[in-house]
Formats: structure tokens, C-alpha cells, sequence
């Protein structure tokens, strides 16, 4: 029998159920429905075996032309259409629950608490359109300039190097738990100026809260992750208030100190550092595996890369290209408008499948095959495109380059050892277990 508290944590209030009900559940309800009457976007959201493998659906919407569509919502697989979605003003996330009538918007705006503000909840940046947008962005991208993340550079060495000093002797290890999460979180800690002994509790919620970016979430997972938010929340309240009293030269504190016109309100403030903490810290983690398992099925690229150590940058990008860490995005029409011939009522939403853009063979020839030396692998829109282009793109590249060129260096004959596990999102691609064994490493 379940415990009461196992039963009090399930059953919610009635102001979360319908944050749920809006944001998840009617959105389930239709996507099932149309799911069961073979409906392939709907099954696309809701199919176990499209999330492992969702390539032969694209392709199925592909040969549906540019833009795929069903009663409530169009999907894309297309490059140009993709791109031009993304780049357009005529497109926002519109609050992030666009897609929804005025006055059920105005119902969730109410029912969503700001202590359970999920990184994709609007004030969050990915979830506001311009004029806000670009006042928010602008702000935070002070921490992102060329010449800061270049001197990331040193740290990121130093860090991946520590970690493999770890790992020597080791013989068999989770390449996830041991290298692919430390360096980032490591990272993003960094950033935003968290201690030792608070990352790894900040790793396990940031891990809990990532589902929360999946459409049509179950009552029963929105609950878990609205309880890794809550605890999130409370958590940055109280690290803000500390850097206040405490500031470090880390991105957090010089947003918290900031009293010019711009600055950011509090809810904003705990919205960057969670956004920072879901998009920038499991999005490398999944870079760095997935690359790790593509390289173990193509072992002459490895050793291609060993004999041209520049190379890792366009490896980089075609671990991006292959299979993007984030495979999906939505946006809404926010008034009438045309696309590839197909016109856009406001609030049609439409699903933009990064993932799926990345195998256009009308800009990628060949589109399924790794090719670490492919020329224009970095013409990818993993990092999306337009006004919510990835702020950390660069720091996330320089991560994956570092990280798997120390790794090879260290351990030249690293191979996969078992079957890897993937995470259960679908919007995030990565994986949660991939064991790995070496014969020895190469003392640094
Ligand atoms: C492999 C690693 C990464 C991938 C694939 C990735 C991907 C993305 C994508 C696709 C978006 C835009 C989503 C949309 O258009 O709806 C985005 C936005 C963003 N990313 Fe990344 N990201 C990565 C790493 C990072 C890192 C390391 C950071 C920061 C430390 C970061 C911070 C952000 C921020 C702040 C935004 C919001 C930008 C805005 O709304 O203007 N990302 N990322």
C-alpha cells in the first residue's frame, strides 16, 4: 500500500492540477486520441519506440512535404522550413502556452505557482517573445561574450583532466556518471556560483526537473518534477540571497548585484539560473555521449581524429547534426501568416524537429551517415536559429571538443562495453547509463 505521503505527493492541490491539466494533460488527451487513430505527430509524442528511434518517422513526415499538419498542430522536418519558422517574427512561443485560447492562458497563468516555474515557463527566456525577450537576453548574455567563454578554455582543460586523473586504472566505468555530467555540471556551477557540496543535489533536480520540457506529460511525472522544481526554487532563493552578501565573479552574482533600469526581478533572476541549469547542463551531457557511442561505431573516425587533433571541432558538429541533444522545439503563429504555401491561423502551434532538419538530404547528402569530416556539418540547427539561438552554443562546443579529445587522448582504445540506456525524454536525446571499459590509459 502506498504511504500517505507517497499518496499526499500524487494527489497535488487543485491549483497544480490544473497548471498540469492546461500545460499537459488536454494536450495528452488529444495526442493520444489522435495517436490511437494513427495520427503520426500524435504518435511521434506519445510511441516508447519513436522516442528510441524517431528517424523513420521523420522521414515518414518528410515524403508529407514541408510541412506535415493535423486538426490542431503542423510539424516540420524540413531545413528551410524549420529555419524559417525560427528565424521569423511572425512566430514566438507566445508564454510558452501559446497554442491554448486567451482565456485558458489567463487560467494557467494563474494556476502555475512561482515556485513550480519550470525552465520553459514563462518569465523564463526561451518563453518570452521581443520587446521583453530582448531586454532579458541581452542581460544574460554579458556572461556569454566571445573573449568570457574563450577563457573558459583553461578550466575546461583542467577540469576534463582532473576527472580522467580519477578514472585512472579503471578498467570499466559509466561513462555518464564518471566523465559526460561532471564536466559540465562542473561548468554551470561556475556560472552560477555554486559550491562543492551543493552540486551534487543540484545534478539529481536539474536531472528530475529536465522531463519537464517533454509535451504532454503523465499526472504522475508533471508531480515528480514539480517537486525537483519547488526544492530548485527554494535552493536559488537562497543561494541568491548568499551571493548578495557573498558575490563571486560568477554570472548569478552579476545579475543579483545589478541595479540598473534592466535589471532582472527575482522571479527573472531563479528563471536564468534554472534555464542556465536545464539547457545548458544535460543538453553537454548528451552531446558528450552521444558522441561517444557514434565514435565506438566508427572506429577509423577515431583514429582519423587522433592523427588531425583539429578536426574535433567538426566532430563536434556532426555529433550535433547526427543526433541532436534536443530533437524538438514549438512555435506559435502569433498573427496570420504564410509558410511553404501553408497559411498560419494565430495560435496554430508548429513543431519544429530540429533533429529531424538535420537529416535533410536536400542540404545534408547522405544525411545518415557520421562523417566526422563532413564539410558542412556545422550548417546544423541543434542549437536552433533566430532570436532563441543557443546563448551557451559556444561554450557548449568548446565543452564537447575538450572533453572528447582528452578522453581519446587518454584512453586511445575506449569502446562501449554493454547496452547503453537512454533517457526517457523525448525533447532531451542522450543517455542516463553507457557503460564503457578500457584496456589502460595514457598517463597525461
Ligand atoms: C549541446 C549543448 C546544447 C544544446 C544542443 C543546446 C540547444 C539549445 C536550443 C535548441 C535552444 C533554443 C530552443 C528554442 O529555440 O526553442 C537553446 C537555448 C538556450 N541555451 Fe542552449 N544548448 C546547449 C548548451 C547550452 C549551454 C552550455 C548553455 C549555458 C551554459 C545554454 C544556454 C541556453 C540559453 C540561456 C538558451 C535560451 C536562449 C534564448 O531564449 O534566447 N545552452 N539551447
Amino acid at each position: 500500500m502506498p504511504s500517505p505521503e507517497a499518496v499526499r505527493r500524487l494527489a497535488g492541490t487543485p491549483r497544480s492540477f490544473t497548471a498540469w491539466a492546461l500545460a499537459h494533460g488536454l494536450q495528452r488527451a488529444v495526442i493520444r486520441r489522435g495517436a490511437r487513430k494513427g495520427d503520426l505527430i500524435g504518435r511521434m509524442v506519445v510511441e516508447p519506440g519513436l522516442r528510441e528511434d524517431p528517424f523513420p518517422a521523420y522521414e515518414e513526415l518528410r515524403a508529407q512535404g514541408p510541412i506535415a499538419a493535423n486538426p490542431y498542430i503542423s510539424a516540420s522536418v524540413d531545413h528551410a522550413v524549420c529555419n524559417e519558422v525560427l528565424r521569423s517574427d511572425a512566430f514566438g512561443t507566445a508564454g510558452g502556452q501559446g497554442e491554448l485560447p486567451k482565456p485558458l492562458q489567463r487560467l494557467h497563468h494563474w494556476a502555475i505557482q512561482d515556485d513550480t516555474l519550470g525552465p520553459v515557463d514563462p518569465p523564463s527566456m526561451l518563453a518570452v517573445d521581443p520587446p521583453l525577450h530582448t531586454r532579458y537576453r541581452k542581460q544574460v548574455a554579458r556572461a556569454f561574450t566571445a573573449r568570457k567563454v574563450g577563457r573558459m578554455g583553461d578550466r575546461v582543460e583542467q577540469v576534463a583532466s582532473a576527472l580522467l586523473d580519477d578514472l585512472d586504472g579503471a578498467t570499466g566505468f559509466d561513462l555518464v556518471e564518471r566523465y559526460a555530467s561532471q564536466l559540465p555540471v562542473t561548468v554551470i556551477a561556475d556560472l552560477l556560483g555554486v559550491r562543492e557540496q551543493d552540486r551534487p543535489r543540484l545534478l539529481t533536480l536539474g536531472n528530475e526537473a529536465a522531463i519537464t520540457l517533454d509535451p504532454g506529460l503523465s499526472w504522475k511525472d508533471y508531480r515528480r518534477a514539480e517537486d525537483a522544481l519547488r526544492e530548485l526554487h527554494t535552493w536559488f532563493r537562497g543561494h541568491v540571497e548568499d551571493l548578495r552578501a557573498h558575490p563571486g565573479d560568477d554570472l548569478l552574482s552579476q545579475l543579483a548585484l545589478d541595479d540598473g533600469p534592466d535589471r532582472l526581478s527575482p522571479v527573472e533572476l531563479h528563471q536564468v539560473g534554472l534555464l542556465v541549469l536545464a539547457a545548458g547542463f544535460e543538453t553537454t551531457v548528451n552531446l558528450i555521449s552521444n558522441a561517444v557511442v557514434l565514435l565506438d561505431q566508427h572506429p577509423e573516425q577515431v583514429r582519423w581524429l587522433r592523427d588531425n587533433p583539429d578536426g574535433w571541432g567538426n566532430a563536434v558538429d556532426e555529433v550535433l547534426r547526427h543526433q541532436s541533444p534536443v530533437q524538438m522545439t514549438l512555435r506559435v503563429a502569433l498573427r496570420e501568416t504564410e509558410v511553404a504555401g501553408k497559411t498560419f491561423a494565430p495560435g496554430h502551434g508548429i513543431l519544429v524537429y530540429l533533429g529531424g532538419a538535420n537529416r535533410d538530404p536536400a542540404v545534408f547528402p547522405d544525411p545518415d551517415a557520421f562523417d566526422v569530416t563532413r564539410a558542412n556539418a556545422d550548417q546544423h540547427v541543434a542549437f536552433s536559429a533566430g532570436v532563441h539561438y543557443c546563448l551557451g552554443a559556444s561554450l557548449a562546443r568548446l565543452e564537447a571538443a575538450v572533453a572528447l579529445r582528452s578522453l581519446y587522448e587518454r584512453f586511445p582504445d575506449l569502446t562501449v562495453s554493454g547496452t547503453p540506456q537512454r533517457r526517457p525524454t523525448r525533447v532531451l536525446r542522450g543517455y542516463e547509463w553507457l557503460p564503457v571499459s578500457t584496456r589502460a590509459s595514457v598517463s597525461a
